[in-house]
């Protein structure tokens, strides 16, 4: 469970008090310390009881586990792992809902399926022409046209421009686009897309385009993340919007609403998945040319894994 304490920062907590089971988060802020709603006992910032009504003194195993926070890019990023082992540095850079230059807008989505193949189903543009026909409408240049896929130390990039699409589904205005995409471990994502005037690709030699190129359209942005609630289950959240001389609150409102149908699509799909490789998890599975970007992720995924020393499939 997460709270703040009176100065403003974030604390991370086991959401489930050492006494009689009570989750924590239906506790109470009281000064600088958590009261549980249940028998009333009194924690710390660091989850170390320090009150016990009637008692004068607490005994130290009256304590429950707290985990290293920290509240960045409009985020919060809790560290599950041994304290000692969290390294804030490498939180990667993400769009704060409030970035002044675009409007944004928060959503969340939960799947009845491990976080690995949510994770996985977004690392993969193949589908979205064809599962997100309803929603997305997109052409299938954007399953064929190579993605461009850089590994990086944390995760994959993709970067490419796909050319001649219409600036939205059925306009008659055709744009080159150029779309940005990073997967960080454990399941950090950035996107970017700008649709420029017809030629622009050609014209910078399928290079990188400035953000201010004249005549740039549909700029819009997105920071998600795909966090694991149990082995089985995962709840994304993200965020989309596009920039503010591209678009208003409603265009905002209105992505964030094909989203909403899109994932619902990929939840149906998702979860059977699951469905499936629960029933027979002996069955393999034929890896295409356009699964590069799953094969490289799980790769450096391993050698986190690794450097962790912890075994598993990644
Ligand atoms: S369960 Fe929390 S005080 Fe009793
Ligand atoms: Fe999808």
């Amino acid at each position: 469970m997460l709270w703040r304490t009176p100065e403003g920062e974030i604390r991370a907590l086991e959401d489930r008090c050492m006494h009689r089971g009570a989750p924590l988060s239906l506790g109470r802020c009281v000064g600088k310390g958590l009261r549980c709603s249940y028998h009333g006992l009194v924690f710390d910032d660091g989850g170390q009881v320090v009150q016990i009504p009637g008692r004068d003194s607490a005994p130290p195993q009256a304590r429950v586990r707290s985990f290293p926070a920290v509240d960045r890019h409009g985020w919060i990023w809790v560290w599950m792992g041994e304290a000692e082992r969290a390294s804030p540095d490498r939180i990667p850079d993400m769009m704060p809902l409030d970035t002044p230059d675009y409007h944004l807008g928060p959503s969340t989505y939960d799947f009845d399926a491990e976080a690995r193949l949510v994770r996985e189903n977004l690392l993969d543009y193949s589908h979205i022409p064809f599962l997100h026909a309803d929603s997305f409408g997109i052409s299938e240049d954007w399953a064929t046209t190579p993605v461009g896929l850089t590994e990086l130390d944390d995760g994959v990039e993709y970067r490419r421009w796909v050319l001649d699409q219409p600036l939205v589904p059925g306009s008659p205005l055709r744009m080159d686009v150029y779309s940005v995409f990073s997967l960080r471990v454990p399941g950090i994502i950035r996107l970017w897309n700008g649709y420029y005037p017809l030629g622009t690709a050609a014209e910078l030699d399928h290079g990188v385009p400035p953000e201010d190129y004249p005549g740039v359209k549909n700029v819009n942005s997105s920071s998600q993340a795909v966090t694991p609630m149990t082995d089985k289950t995962t709840r994304y959240f993200f965020s989309w919007g596009p920039r503010k001389d591209c678009g208003d609150e409603t265009i905002r409102d209105g992505l964030i609403a094909i989203a909403g149908m899109a994932f619902a699509e990929d939840k149906i799909m998702v979860e059977a998945q699951q469905r499936e490789f629960d029933r027979a998890p002996e069955r393999g599975l034929l890896a295409l040319p356009s699964d590069e970007g799953i094969n490289t992720y799980r790769k450096v995924m391993a050698r986190f894994l690794r450097e962790a020393g912890e075994l598993g499939d990644a």
